[in-house]
C-alpha cells in the first residue's frame, strides 16, 4: 500500500509542477503578446547593426541618437555586430532596464567558421566530408560565440552552387544537395545543441533562400532563373534538411527568383517554408533586403516595400529601417493586416523564450567565461584538427609528399606563406588581425630540415582587413628572380599560391579563376631550375591550375585553413597527418566551362562523338580538371565485390575497400545513382551516401548502404517527392569519377 502511497504522492507532486511551470513557451508569447502594443510588436521585427560603442557615453546625435531611442522605447527586437560581454551587457540593459515591458534584445552576428578562433572556411570543412568533425567545428564556434554575449550566428549558409567565379562559394557546401544537407544538419546541431537555453549554444540560420548560388554569370547579387526541377532537387533539399535538424531562424536572400526578389517571395516564405515545411521559427531579411526591392524594381518605395516584405512572411528588417518607419501605417491603413505582425513578433519572442533571455537575459554576459573561452586550447585543437581533415591532396607524383623530417634543405616561398590573415578567410569578422600561423611559423616546427623563406613576386599589397578591393600586383614581377635562386639552392620548394582572403566571399565574384597575379609566371619560374616542387593552394574557390596539374608533382589543396592554418600544413606536408578530403566542389579546367558538375543531364545528344553533333565544345574539352568526390591520401584504396540486393523496395549495397599502402588512412566511400528512366529527366550521377573509413595499412573493410525511397526519389515539377519503379545503376567509389557499378531494378 506504501507504494502506491508513494507513486500516487508522486504524481500530484508532477501535476503541482506542471502547475506551477504550466505555462508552455507559446503561453508565455501569447501572454507577453497580449501586452504589447502594435509599436511594441513592430520593435520586435526591427534589427538594427551596431552603430555605437555602448559602453560609451549615449551617442548626441544622428541616427545612432535616435537608434538609442528606439532600443529604450522598446522599438528594436535584435542588433548585429555588437562585440563582447561588455558591449552586449550594456545595450542589453538598455532594452531591458529601460524600455517599459523590458523585452530582451536577441544579438546576432556572423560566426560562419568561427568567432576568435577560426575554423578552415565552410567550403573546406566540407572537403573533410567528416559530419562529426564539422559539427563540432560549428559546437566549438557557437561555445566561443555564446561567451561573448551572442545568442544567434547567421549560420549555416547552405546554397548551393555550381560556379566558382561566385565569391561565396568559399561559405558554402559546394555542388551536390546530398552532401550540403548532411552538412547543414551537422551546423545546424552544433551550433544549437540539445538545449538552446545553454550559455553555450546558439540560434542558426539557414541562408540565403533561396537560389542565391545561382546568381547568373556568377556575380554576386546577380538574377536567378532556375527551372522547378533544379530548384526542388538541387536548391531546396539543404534547407528543408535545415528546417528538420531544427534550425530556428531563416534568412533569406538579395537575389530575384524568377522575377521575384526572395525577400517579397511569398512562395517560398510563408507557402513553402512557414506553410508545407512547418517552420516554427522566424526569418530575418538579408542586409537591406527589403529596401532593395525598390531597386529590383518589385517595390514603388520603403513603405511598399515594408507591405511586400511583411506580407510575404520576413519576419524581421535588417537595417532597412522600413518596419519601424512604415508598419504601423501600413496596419492602419489595411494594408497590412495585424495578424501577420502577431505571427511576426510571435515567432521572433518564441526564439527568445527558447534561448532563455526571458529567464535571464545577462545568461551569457559571463566575463570569467569570456575570457577562458576565447582562443582557448579546445578552440585551438578544434580548429586544428578540422583544418587537416579538410585539405585535399590532388597531386602526389612519385610520392614526393610526405617530406622528410629530416635532412633536407627546403625553401618556402609565396607571399601567402608568410600571410597571417588570408588563411583566416573572409568572415573572420570575430577574429583579430593577424592570428592565423602562418605556414613560415608552421613549418619551423619540424626544425631537422634547413628552412628558407623567400616571399618572391608580390601578390597584393598591403591589406586593410575587410578590404573592399585587393590590389593584386600585375606588373612588378621583380621578386621572382630571387625565388629562383632560392629554389635552385634547395632540394624541395613548397610553393604557396593562391588568392588573398579578401578574393572571395560577398562581393568578391570573379571573372578568372586561374591563379592571380604573377604567381603562375613564378610557378614556371621556379619548375624551370627545380622539379621538387610541392604547391599548397590557399584559395576560397575552385581554381583553373591545369598547369600546374601537368607539371607540379605534387598539389595539396589547403583552402583557407583557419587560426590553425601552418600547424595543419605543415603536419600534412610532413606526413603527420595523412590527407583525406575530397572535393565538395568541381575544379574547372578553365572559366569557360563553368558552370560545370558531376550531377549533370546527359541530354539528347551524349554522343556519338566521332560526329560534331553532340553537346560539346570545339575547343574544350566537356571533363573537369578534378571532379567532385576526388582527393588522394598518403595511402592508397581498391574498390571491389559491390553487390547490391533489393529487399521491399530497399536497396543494400556493399563494397570491400582494401588499403593497399603500407600507410594507414582514411576513406570517404561514396555510393551515387542514376535513375535511367524517369518523368522527370535525372541527373547521370547522384551522391546518395558517403562514409569516412580507417583502413589500416594492407587491410580490407566492407562497407554498406541502404539506399530507402529518400534517397531513391526526385521531386518532381509540381514540387511532389515521387519514386518510380525501373533500372538504376548503383556506383560505388572514392570519387564521383570512378568505382564499381551494378545494375538493379525497383
Ligand atoms: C550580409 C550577408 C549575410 C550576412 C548579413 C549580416 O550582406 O549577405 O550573409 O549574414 O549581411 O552581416
Amino acid at each position: 500500500m506504501i507504494r502506491l502511497y508513494s507513486i500516487l504522492l508522486l504524481g500530484l507532486m508532477s501535476c503541482a509542477t506542471v502547475t506551477s511551470q504550466n505555462k508552455t513557451v507559446d503561453d508565455k508569447v501569447d501572454d507577453l503578446l497580449a501586452k504589447m502594443t502594435l509599436e511594441e510588436k513592430i520593435g520586435q521585427m526591427n534589427q538594427y547593426s551596431s552603430f555605437f560603442d555602448v559602453t560609451g557615453p549615449a551617442p548626441k546625435e544622428g541616427s545612432a541618437k535616435e537608434r538609442y531611442e528606439h532600443i529604450r522605447s522598446g522599438r528594436v527586437g535584435s542588433v548585429l555586430n555588437v562585440r563582447g560581454v561588455k558591449e552586449v551587457r550594456k545595450m542589453q540593459e538598455l532594452a531591458v532596464e529601460e524600455s517599459r515591458l523590458g523585452i530582451p534584445l536577441i544579438f546576432g552576428y556572423d560566426v560562419i567558421h568561427g568567432y576568435s578562433t577560426q575554423a578552415p572556411i565552410p567550403l573546406a570543412e566540407s572537403a573533410s566530408w567528416d559530419l562529426e568533425a564539422i559539427q563540432n567545428s560549428a559546437r566549438l564556434a557557437a561555445k566561443e560565440a555564446a561567451a561573448t554575449g551572442l545568442n544567434w550566428t547567421f549560420a549555416p549558409m547552405v546554397d548551393i552552387s555550381r560556379d566558382a567565379r561566385w565569391g561565396r562559394v568559399m561559405e558554402g557546401a559546394g555542388e551536390d544537395p546530398y552532401l550540403g544537407s548532411r552538412i547543414a544538419e551537422a551546423r545546424v546541431i552544433g551550433f544549437q545543441g540539445d538545449d538552446l537555453s545553454s550559455p553555450e549554444t546558439i540560434a542558426a540560420t539557414a541562408k540565403h533562400f533561396a537560389a542565391y548560388g545561382f546568381a547568373e554569370s556568377g556575380k554576386d547579387y546577380n538574377t536567378a532563373d532556375v527551372g522547378l526541377s533544379t530548384l526542388y532537387n538541387v536548391i531546396l533539399p539543404p534547407f528543408k534538411a535545415a528546417v528538420d535538424a531544427g534550425v530556428r531562424t531563416f534568412m533569406n536572400s538579395f537575389n530575384e527568383l524568377n522575377g521575384v526578389p526572395a525577400t517579397g517571395d511569398v512562395f517560398l516564405q510563408r507557402e513553402l517554408l512557414k506553410g508545407e515545411w512547418g517552420f516554427n521559427g522566424f526569418i530575418v531579411s538579408d542586409w537591406g533586403s527589403i529596401i532593395e526591392m525598390v531597386d529590383h524594381g518589385y517595390a514603388a518605395d520603403a513603405k511598399h516595400a515594408s507591405e511586400l516584405a511583411a506580407n510575404a512572411g520576413s519576419d524581421m528588417d535588417m537595417e532597412s529601417n522600413a518596419y519601424v518607419n512604415h508598419l504601423a501605417a501600413l496596419v492602419a491603413e489595411g494594408k497590412v493586416d495585424e495578424t501577420k505582425i502577431n505571427d511576426a513578433a510571435r515567432r521572433i519572442l518564441k526564439v527568445k523564450f527558447e534561448l532563455g533571455l526571458f529567464d535571464d537575459p545577462y545568461k551569457y554576459c559571463d566575463e570569467a567565461r569570456e575570457s577562458s573561452t576565447l582562443g582557448n586550447t579546445e578552440q585551438k585543437e578544434g580548429a586544428l584538427d578540422m583544418a587537416k581533415k579538410s585539405m585535399v591532396l590532388l597531386k602526389n607524383q612519385d610520392n614526393l609528399l610526405p617530406l622528410p623530417k629530416s635532412g633536407k634543405k627546403i625553401a618556402i616561398i609565396g607571399q601567402l606563406a608568410n600571410d597571417k590573415n588570408s588563411p583566416l578567410g573572409n568572415w573572420r569578422m570575430g577574429a583579430s588581425d593577424n592570428t592565423a600561423v602562418s605556414v613560415v611559423e608552421g613549418f619551423a616546427q619540424y626544425s631537422g630540415n634547413k628552412v628558407v623563406y623567400e616571399q618572391g613576386v608580390k601578390l597584393f599589397d598591403g591589406q586593410e582587413i575587410f578590404a573592399m578591393h585587393i590590389d593584386v600586383n600585375e606588373d612588378d614581377n621583380s621578386g621572382i628572380e630571387e625565388a629562383v635562386k632560392v629554389a635552385q639552392e634547395s632540394d624541395v620548394v613548397v610553393l604557396v599560391v593562391g588568392e588573398h582572403g579578401y578574393m572571395s566571399g560577398e562581393g568578391r565574384s570573379r571573372a578568372n579563376i586561374g591563379l592571380p597575379g604573377l604567381q603562375q609566371e613564378m610557378l614556371e619560374a621556379i619548375m624551370e631550375v627545380n622539379n621538387n616542387v610541392v604547391l599548397v593552394l590557399m584559395n576560397g574557390r575552385p581554381l583553373a591550375i591545369n598547369w600546374a596539374d601537368q607539371h607540379v608533382p605534387a598539389i595539396l589543396e589547403a583552402w583557407q585553413p583557419g587560426t590553425m592554418s601552418g600547424d595543419a600544413i605543415a603536419q600534412v606536408v610532413f606526413g603527420d597527418y595523412n590527407p583525406s578530403g575530397k572535393l565538395p566542389m568541381t575544379f574547372p579546367k578553365d572559366v569557360a566551362q563553368v558552370p560545370i558538375y558531376y550531377n549533370h543531364k546527359n541530354t539528347g545528344r551524349p554522343g556519338p562523338k566521332d560526329v560534331v553533333f553532340w553537346s560539346h565544345y570545339s575547343d574544350m574539352t566537356n571533363e573537369p580538371l578534378y571532379p567532385f568526390g576526388y582527393g588522394l591520401s598518403y595511402s592508397s584504396f581498391e574498390y571491389s565485390d559491390l553487390s547490391t540486393a533489393t529487399v521491399d523496395g530497399k536497396v543494400k549495397v556493399s563494397v570491400t575497400v582494401k588499403n593497399t599502402s603500407s600507410v594507414d588512412g582514411e576513406e570517404v566511400v561514396q555510393l551515387y545513382i542514376r535513375d535511367k528512366v524517369a518523368s522527370v529527366t535525372r541527373p547521370v550521377k547522384e551522391l546518395k551516401g558517403f562514409e569516412k573509413v580507417s583502413i589500416k595499412a594492407g587491410e580490407s573493410q566492407q562497407v554498406s548502404f541502404t539506399l530507402t525511397d529518400k534517397e531513391l526519389g526526385f521531386y518532381n515539377n509540381k514540387g511532389v517527392y515521387i519514386v518510380e519503379p525501373g533500372e538504376f545503376d548503383i556506383m560505388v567509389g572514392g570519387s564521383s569519377a570512378a568505382g564499381l557499378t551494378d545494375t538493379i531494378t525497383l
